[in-house]
């Protein structure tokens, strides 16, 4: 990826100091408009709040969407005050509180019940309040994602088994609540489009069999998101095209077989990613063993996936780059946060231009599960300031 040319200056003077985020909305804008022009024109293209929850984001892109997937209340009001329709919210999660529950069902949002005894819940709190809620299944089917690092199917605490799927269905229509539709997320940052389509395939298909062995139709069936974006060097890109042609012809499939469905995905990572960036300031250089060290003044506490992650002996190394970069003097630099934590790691022996004291270091391609998905308490520093341009 070529990273983007971005206005520092008046970035940062908008921010006010380092660290912070800043979020191109045009890009997104333009990723929304370019993944759509590969899916069925039809399919219901969702965002999945929790990748990057920024209101001035949500408000920025609601209109562009057809709604969005949420897994809190919290996210559930953010997504309402950004202007999505609160009947095209669906709302994920393993642990929802009754309270949460109350007020999906007060919305009117589809709720992905994740377990019977959820359902047992969402029912005794509909009849409470007088209202029916929309209930879609949240199915753990059996196919593992063998080629992502972030499984969450199989042997998972996500959803209800497929094989309890008919009861599931029995217990919904017994206690007299819609049946909204299954739903299936598998796994995050896939970047094989062969194991994507297989994963679509497969879900598809038991989709359709579990509804037909129930005599239902099927009103709705969410394929999930999880679609990757490459950052380290050893990634290569999703072949969205390739993805899109398959979902063209498994929704030609689905609506002969049943009419008037609607197919819907909610990626996250893949709409926002790369137009976000993360822009900290050298603040030392010091040489240990052999090996040259910037310190930088963001770090693992504000953007945790671009750090030294459990699943990896180094760190990702996010597209990185240099403000004011001295043309022609290069060094091979290695690059920590602030924190007194061994992971708090953005790269090892990298090639950037000469750095000192006081450059700015814009890490790329920062735009998911940043601010939002890091440990802001951890050591007591400000939160960064997030804005969009
Ligand atoms: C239910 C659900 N939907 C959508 C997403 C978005 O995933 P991604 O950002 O990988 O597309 C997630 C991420 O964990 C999820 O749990």
């Amino acid at each position: 990826m070529k990273p983007a040319l971005l206005p520092l200056d008046e970035l940062l003077a908008r921010a006010g100091s380092t660290p912070f985020y800043a979020i191109d909305i045009a890009a997104v804008r333009d990723k929304i408009a370019g993944l759509r022009a590969l899916l069925p024109a039809d399919l219901q293209l969702c965002y999945a709040v929790k990748a990057n929850p920024l209101p001035a984001l949500l408000r920025a892109i609601a209109q562009s969407l057809d709604g969005a997937d949420v897994s809190s209340a919290g996210e559930l009001v953010r997504a309402l005050d950004a202007g999505f329709r609160a009947d095209s919210l669906g709302f994920t999660g393993p642990g929802k509180r009754d309270d949460e529950l109350r007020q999906a069902i007060l919305a009117g949002a589809r709720i992905c019940a994740e377990s019977t005894g959820e359902i047992g819940r969402i029912a005794a709190l509909s009849e409470q309040l007088g209202r029916a809620a929309r209930v879609a299944l949240r199915a753990n089917p059996d196919f593992t994602v063998d080629t992502s690092r972030v499984r969450m199917s199989g042997d998972s605490f996500f959803g209800m088994d497929s094989a309890l799927l008919p009861a599931a269905i029995a217990q919904l229509r017994h206690a007299g609540l819609e049946f909204a539709g299954l739903h299936y997320y598998c796994a995050s940052r896939m970047l094989d489009a062969a194991t994507v389509r297989a994963l679509h395939a497969h879900c598809a298909e038991e989709a359709l069999r579990i509804c037909d062995a129930a005599d239902l139709a099927l009103p709705w069936l969410n394929l999930g998101g999880g679609f990757g974006v490459p950052v380290a060097k050893d990634e290569s890109p999703l072949d969205m095209v390739s993805v899109g042609d398959h979902l063209r012809a498994l929704s030609d499939m689905l609506k002969r077989a049943c009419p008037g469905i609607v197919l819907a995905l909610e990626p996250g990572r893949y709409l926002v990613a790369e137009a976000g960036h993360y822009i900290c300031r050298v603040i030392d250089r010091k040489t240990t063993r052999g090996r040259t060290w910037l310190i930088v003044d963001g770090g693992a506490h504000q953007h945790l996936h671009a750090t030294l992650q459990p699943d990896r002996s180094e760190p990702a190394a996010f597209p990185m780059t240099l403000h004011p970069s001295v043309p022609g003097e290069r060094e091979i630099v290695s690059i920590a946060g602030p924190l007194c934590a061994p992971f708090d790691i953005f790269a090892r022996d990298i090639e950037l231009p000469r750095a000192s004291p006081g450059d700015l270091l814009v890490v790329h391609c920062s735009g998911a599960y940043g601010a939002s998905a890091s440990p802001l308490h951890f050591l007591g520093h400000p939160s960064p300031a997030e804005i969009v341009f």
